[in-house]
């Protein structure tokens, strides 16, 4: 799929003003800094469409993007920057939670990782969380230009594994980006236009 058209629609911190349009939504989160606004930019060929920054906690609002004008992606806040907590809400401010329980035009999320880091608590409980809420969602594995071909096909392997032993009994679906080197930017748009078919 070819993205012609991005376009910023609005931000906002409250669920029941996203945009009311019953078009397909996909919405990227993880831990602030591991480049969710990035790979906006990256799939929509855009250098700061989505808001970039070094240091974690740059997106603070719900942002959403509108496609070829007929889906949207959406930039979330990142959660666990402000050092571990004793739980996922607690970190998780309420407004993303409200998004993930009554947005209904998400077709799916994308938790984004860093393929460098071994599984961390908070994404763990993070994706347990939306698969008790059924919410469908992908793993995305970020910044794959900091490792080599082997070390990161080691990492992922362990990290699915990882899963599998904790969490479900099969990895979810996962993809592998890297936004300065553009890696990744067919396949992820190839699948959201799959999702998009069904
Ligand atoms: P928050 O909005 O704070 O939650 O962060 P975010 O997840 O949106 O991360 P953002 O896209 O702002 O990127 C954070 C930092 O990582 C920036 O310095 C980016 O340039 C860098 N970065 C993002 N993606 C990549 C990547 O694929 N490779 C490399 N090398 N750096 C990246
Ligand atoms: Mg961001």
């Amino acid at each position: 799929m070819k993205v012609k058209k991005a376009e910023f629609i609005i931000s906002n911190t409250d669920v029941s003003k996203c945009p009311n349009e019953p078009i397909p939504e996909y919405a990227f989160i993880g831990r602030s800094n591991v480049g969710k606004s990035s790979l906006i930019n990256m799939l929509t060929s855009r250098k700061s469409l989505a808001k970039i920054s070094g240091r974690p906690g740059k997106t603070q609002l719900i942002n959403h993007f509108k496609i070829n004008d007929s889906w949207f992606l959406v930039d979330l806040p990142g959660y666990g920057y402000a050092r571990v907590s004793k739980s996922t809400k607690k970190v998780f401010q309420k407004f993303i939670t409200n998004y993930f329980e009554k947005r209904m035009q998400l077709v799916s999320a994308f938790v984004l990782v860093d393929c460098r880091h071994e599984p961390q608590k908070i994404d763990m409980e993070f994706m347990q969380w939306l698969g008790e809420n059924q919410i469908p969602f992908s793993i995305i594995f970020t910044k794959a230009d900091k490792l080599k071909p082997n070390a990161l096909e080691r990492n992922i392997n362990q990290y699915l594994e990882t899963l599998k032993q904790d969490v479900w009994e099969e990895a979810p679906h996962y993809l592998v980006t890297s936004s300065s080197s553009n890696y990744g930017k067919e396949e992820v748009l190839k699948y959201i236009g799959q999702l998009n078919q069904m």
